[in-house]
């Protein structure tokens, strides 16, 4: 399962990505804002550092202008992924920019006919939002497994992309029912390295060699 990270702290992208932990980064209009920073010069600046795709997400509602600004967006950078919204007009603007070559994310996708639509439509990523489902005690990770099912019983190219993850539940599930990629927070991609014997046990290495006396180095 690649890994994406969502969010647009430079700091703790290039944190990941020393440790060979980025397959891409995606970003919305929220994060942006938590950013502080201008969208264009901030995207630049994590497409410079990460080589997987770096999703920019449209604000447009209508097709016409959300062409218009993914054409914009598109000059960033080669390895800019045009984000739309999974709307009718998002999946004509959809269509028209893969057409033109361009990586498609299509978001805020939250039933399997919406993704279904979104792989017609050429979406190279398509975003089921995981935590915003479960938020309504609904399954999110029943919807990807849908998707995974009805991606494959007709061979759709289009990458399933497991957004709003929350825990790394989410992360150990994903990857259980074959997600292509899973983007998360930094905080939730750092604590997946944690486990209470882990530390348990370190802890009891450190202190009976503490007693031995010795030095490795
Ligand atoms: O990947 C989508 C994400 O940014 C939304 O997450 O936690 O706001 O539902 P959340």
């Amino acid at each position: 399962m690649k890994f994406f990270v969502d969010t647009a702290d430079v700091a703790a992208i290039a944190e990941l990505n020393d440790l060979g932990m980025v397959d891409g980064v995606t970003t919305n209009p929220s994060i942006i804002l938590k950013s502080g920073r201008d969208i264009l010069e901030v995207t630049r600046e994590i497409c410079d550092l990460v080589e997987g795709p770096v999703s920019a997400e449209v604000v447009a509602t209508d097709a016409d202008d959300m062409i218009a600004e993914g054409r914009k967006l598109a000059q960033i950078a080669e390895n800019i992924c045009i984000k739309v919204p999974l709307t009718w007009d998002g999946l004509k603007a959809c269509k028209v920019l893969s057409d033109e070559g361009n990586k498609l994310n299509v978001t805020l996708c939250f039933s399997a006919n919406q993704a279904l639509l979104a792989a017609k439509a050429g979406a190279t990523f398509i975003s089921p939002f995981i935590g915003r489902l479960d938020d309504i005690n609904l399954d999110g990770m029943d919807l990807i497994a849908d998707i995974r099912t009805i991606y494959d019983n007709y061979n759709f190219g289009t990458e399933i992309l497991a957004a709003s993850i929350r825990s790394v539940n989410h992360m150990k599930d994903a990857a259980l029912i074959g997600a292509d990629v899973a983007t998360a927070p930094p905080a939730v991609i750092k604590a997946m390295a944690h486990h209470v014997l882990t530390d348990k046990g370190l802890d009891a290495f450190l202190k009976d060699w503490a007693k031995t006396g010795q030095k490795i180095l």
